[in-house]
């Protein structure tokens, strides 16, 4: 099939490569056609580690995807990930010529262009400037400067950067294939797209996506973005502590902990062991519950003590109306109960909302990306 309005995104995640296939609609919708995945190999922390093993498995899966979608998959929009990514709020400046008044597209590219005038590391380059609000002589919360009269034309933008090698190691592994890179994006940004609607940006709301390797996370108040950021700790961190403490392979481990793992403390009875059955070149052994459950609390709680210290660097986490959002898998904390675990942490009431929607095909990243914008100017085009 084949079709000028497919959008193709694409996340190289640590434990798993997506490809989704969606087709937008005149209505702004994208129509979901197919997902394609496999396990990701190559990958640690969200960045590759390992070029030509990587590259097999964006392979694999972009040909799942194909298979899945039947669509002959060209060009992708690329997710992107790793601690390296940093984030700051900065407002630009421009004012009008005399023999002007008129604010056009011009101006608000160079306010764009003059709020990045700022110094980043050196190794660093920009992935995204995306806009807050807009300020024409001194009127605030202007959606769109452009047509209207003024003379000085301020805008606040979210910025977001990181290590460019990193970024355009990404974007060779899809190149190699060969594939056209569309346009890349931070995944939390991309997961955004697709699980919180207008209104819960307006009224204010964090989204956390713990993956296995990283944690992406955005959060939005006043419509706006406001803060951003990807923490190298996923859920491999808590199977990796489930396999330390209690002495059984990281496979095992991983296995236990998704099929009877919780973050919740006090709910398993007194003694209640769980029976692992012998395997190759494994003898079984019966592991304690609560035991098990106490390492999961134990490494979230902590996960979520640092990102709260992350954002307590701004005051926004205060502003969040609509809530948090986290995909709950690697919590394993579907029950309403476990809000306690990070009403602990932030000492605050926020409500917390399941991303129901795409918890089953695991892919909100791969999904926000190929819902991406394709209007805006690929920065990354040249690579
Ligand atoms: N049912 C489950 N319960 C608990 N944890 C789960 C469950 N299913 C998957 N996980 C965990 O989720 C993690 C994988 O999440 P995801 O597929 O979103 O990661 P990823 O996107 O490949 O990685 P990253 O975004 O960090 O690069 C693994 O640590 C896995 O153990
Ligand atoms: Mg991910």
């Amino acid at each position: 099939m084949a079709s000028n309005n497919l959008i193709i995104g694409l996340e190289i995640g640590t434990s798993k490569i997506c490809v989704v296939v969606g087709e937008s609609r005149p209505d702004g919708t994208v129509k979901i056609l197919g997902v394609g995945q496999t396990p990701s190999r190559g990958v640690r922390k969200g960045e590759i580690v390992d070029f030509e093993t990587a590259m097999k498995c964006v392979h694999e899966a972009v040909v799942d995807a194909e298979q899945k979608s039947d669509v002959m998959i060209r060009s992708v929009y690329v997710a992107v990930a790793g601690s390296h990514l940093q984030s700051f709020n900065n407002r630009g400046c421009v004012i009008l010529p005399e023999d002007r008044d008129e604010i056009d597209e011009g101006d608000a590219e160079d306010v764009k262009i003059n709020a990045r005038e700022v110094s980043i590391p050196a190794q660093n380059a920009f992935l995204h400037s995306i806009i807050q609000h807009y300020h024409v002589d001194g009127q605030d919360g202007v959606l769109n400067p452009v047509g209207m009269l003024g003379q000085k034309l301020e805008a606040d933008f979210h910025i977001i950067h990181g290590v460019r090698t990193r970024i355009q190691n990404t974007i060779r592994c899809v190149k190699e294939l060969p594939l056209d890179v569309e346009d890349v994006v931070f995944g939390g940004l991309a997961s955004a797209q697709v699980v919180l609607t207008q209104h819960q940006k307006d009224l204010g709301a964090l989204v956390i996506d713990i993956g296995g390797g990283t944690i992406d996370y955005i959060l939005y108040a006043d419509g706006a973005v406001k803060q951003s950021g990807c923490v190298a700790i996923g859920g491999d961190h808590i199977t990796n502590d489930i396999s330390m403490g209690l002495r059984i392979p990281m496979a095992r481990a991983e296995k236990l902990k998704v099929e009877e793992g919780s973050c919740i403390l006090g709910n398993s009875l007194p003694g209640e062991m769980i029976l692992l059955k012998d395997d190759s070149g494994f003898a079984g052994k019966e592991i304690e519950r609560e035991t098990l459950n106490t390492i999961i609390h134990l490494r979230l709680r902590e996960t979520f003590e640092l990102l709260k210290r992350r954002l307590d660097e701004e005051p926004f986490i205060n502003y969040l109306g609509a809530g948090i959002l986290r995909n709950f898998r690697n919590a394993r904390a579907r029950s309403p109960r476990t809000n306690h675990l990070r009403r602990d942490v932030r000492g605050g009431k926020p409500t917390v909302l399941n991303f129901n929607r795409f918890d089953q095909v695991r892919a909100s990243c791969a999904n926000g990306s190929a819902a991406w914008p394709r209007n805006r100017p690929n920065l990354w085009k040249a690579f």
